[in-house]
């Protein structure tokens, strides 16, 4: 059984490359980052709070996004595995997930690092549309729909732009993590389950690349 976290700037392929291992390998996908923004859409208690912070890019307090992925656990069948995606972003989440998985016997068995160029990621994101309906992720340069704003799956003109996906929250967000994700990768190194993938090429050479691990992993 997988239990997956993957690690990488904004941009890095976390959300595309998530959804092939979801498909492939049957595992509950958790994203916080679309967690949030459902909660910013629905227009709750949760969502008025958050919204200003995920629109500037800054990081939802640490006490939020625990409860939410403890909430995701209790509710939601694992039992194939899950994968975080965006999740831990800090020291004190690494730690609030490893208490809670202790507590379910269920250890992380291994962290994957995206490594990509940061400038690139700034093109990536600016281009980026996602379907509203289904989450399926475009790109306007890289991976456009079939046709202009709509979706390949749903076929309805539901591709959306993120708030967040301007070059100033683009830009404020590579600095969050750099400031307070990025020492995440010692720390995971430290436990001796970290792997670092080279996100830069084609999203089917990366999904290759991430796919050999996974398999290395489970023999
Ligand atoms: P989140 O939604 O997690 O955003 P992020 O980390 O900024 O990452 P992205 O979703 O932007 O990028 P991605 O790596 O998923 O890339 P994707 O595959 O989409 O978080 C958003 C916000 O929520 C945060 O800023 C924060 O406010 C809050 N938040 C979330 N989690 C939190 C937490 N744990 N704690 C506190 N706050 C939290 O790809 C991007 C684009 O590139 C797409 O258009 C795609 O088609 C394209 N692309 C992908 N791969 C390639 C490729 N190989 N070549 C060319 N184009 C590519
Ligand atoms: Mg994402």
């Amino acid at each position: 059984m997988l239990r997956v976290v993957f690690l990488g700037a904004p941009g890095s392929g976390k959300g595309s490359q998530a959804k092939f291992v979801e498909e492939n390998h049957g595992l509950a996908h958790i994203s916080t980052g679309e967690l949030l923004r459902e909660a910013i859409d629905a227009g709750t208690q949760l969502g008025r709070k958050i919204s200003e912070v995920v629109q500037k890019g800054s990081l939802v307090s640490d006490e939020i996004v625990l409860e939410l992925i403890q909430d995701f656990l209790d509710s939601h069948d694992c039992s194939h595995g899950f994968l975080l995606d965006g999740f831990p972003r800090s020291t004190a989440q690494a730690e609030g997930l490893e208490d809670l998985l202790a507590a379910r016997n269920s250890p992380l068995n291994f962290v994957l690092n995206l490594q990509v160029d940061q400038e690139a990621v700034v093109r990536r994101l600016s281009g980026r549309r996602t379907c509203s309906i289904c989450g399926r992720i475009y790109n306007i340069y890289f991976e456009p729909p079939q046709s202009e704003g709509v979706c390949n799956s749903c076929q309805k003109e539901s591709l959306v732009q993120r708030e967040d996906d301007n070059e100033k929250s683009i830009r404020h967000r590579l600095k969050v993590f750099n400031e307070q994700t990025a020492p995440l990768l010692s720390y995971y190194e430290n436990l001796g389950v970290l792997h670092t993938v080279d996100a830069s090429g084609t999203v089917s050479e990366i999904a290759e690349r991430i796919e050999a691990i996974i398999q290395s992993e489970l023999n």
